[in-house]
């Protein structure tokens, strides 16, 4: 079974506190359940992580490696000033999408940068919680289809 490991940045625990003009009504444990309802619907083995520190969301990227097929990141703040989660992401080299609630490319212009992006095979942003089922969906395809050559 393909694995998956959804890891989410800081401040993301306190959806459906945080600013619910800009992230919604629904709270942190909706969306793990989201995700893992998800994941057994298409049948995928999915864990999901959240912390508030850059170094261990870095460390988490890298125990990924050799354990899990693919990673959706969501590293909120980090997106816009993390380098080591960028070089964790290319040293692991597992298929990753990056994943943003809101539309950050309509927000203020120190979110316009991403360092992530650059390791990223796809971003998705502006889809609310969706964006991650989304990113399973299409790291579990591009998973299949490899296997298949
Ligand atoms: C976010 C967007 C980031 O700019 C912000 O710092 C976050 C959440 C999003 O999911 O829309 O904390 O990554």
């Amino acid at each position: 079974m393909m694995k998956i490991l959804v890891l989410n940045g800081p401040n993301l625990n306190m959806l459906g506190i945080r600013e619910p003009a800009v992230y919604g009504r629904r709270t942190w444990r909706d969306l793990v359940d989201l995700i893992l309802a998800h994941a057994r619907e298409t049948g995928v083995f999915a864990a999901v992580y959240q912390t508030n520190s850059e170094g261990e969301l870095v460390t988490a990227v890298q125990k990924a490696y050799g354990r899990y097929d693919g990673l959706v990141i969501n590293p909120a703040a980090y997106t816009h000033t993390s380098v080591a989660l960028l070089d964790a992401v290319k040293a692991v080299g597992i298929p990753t999408v990056e994943v943003h609630i809101s539309d950050v490319s309509k927000r203020e212009d120190f979110r316009q940068v991403s360092f992530v992006r650059q390791a990223a095979a796809l971003t998705v942003a502006g889809h609310g919680f969706d964006g991650y089922t989304e990113a399973m969906d299409y790291l579990k395809k591009r998973y299949e289809a490899e296997g298949e050559r």
